[in-house]
């Protein structure tokens, strides 16, 4: 049984990151996306509300669980004994920080290999930050994120 983890921020859940999960999902048995509860950054969104997102969008994929986790994504993969991290690549400009954490996380969970996606075409602009900035502004940020995603975007700037 090949068990593979997606681990992010989602702050918040994009378009590109449903991509992702919809292909890693039909290519592993069991897909587990984490989301990575960093106290050094101050999210949009609290890990909770991530959490819930996800479900919300991942809801008709059967074998895809959520969760969340602190601390080192080596030994979240160690400790539930998952032999697969999936990382999605949108440009060139990815791969540096991309190759330097998958390299890391080999030696920190041997088990473990990391498979990249490359992103589809037209999600490869996208992220969670740009989302953010552009919904911040008040901008269209409809063919970014699903419909339930940006109407908790816009709460959250309109407070
Ligand atoms: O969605 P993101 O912010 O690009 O995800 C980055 C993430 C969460 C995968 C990465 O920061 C991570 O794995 N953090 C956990 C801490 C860790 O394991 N660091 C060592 C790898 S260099």
């Amino acid at each position: 049984m090949a068990h593979a983890l997606y681990p992010g921020s989602f702050d918040p859940v994009t378009y590109g990151h449903i991509d992702v999960i919809r292909r890693a999902s039909s290519l592993f048995d069991s897909l587990t996306v984490a989301v990575l509860n960093n106290s050094g950054k101050s999210p949009l969104f609290s890990v909770d509300e991530r959490v819930k997102m996800l479900v919300g969008v991942c809801s008709d994929i059967p074998n895809v669980s959520i969760d969340s986790f602190s601390g080192l994504t080596a030994d979240y993969v160690t400790a539930n004994g998952i032999n697969v991290i999936i990382r999605g690549l949108r440009a060139v400009t990815d791969f540096e920080y991309e190759l330097q954490m998958a390299q890391t996380n080999r030696k920190l969970a041997p088990d473990a290999d990391t498979v990249f996606l490359t992103t589809s075409l037209e999600y490869a602009y996208l992220s969670s930050t740009t989302v953010k900035e552009v919904a911040y502004f008040g901008g269209d940020i409809s063919k970014f994120v699903p419909k339930d995603i940006e109407k908790l975007i816009f709460e959250k700037y309109k407070k």
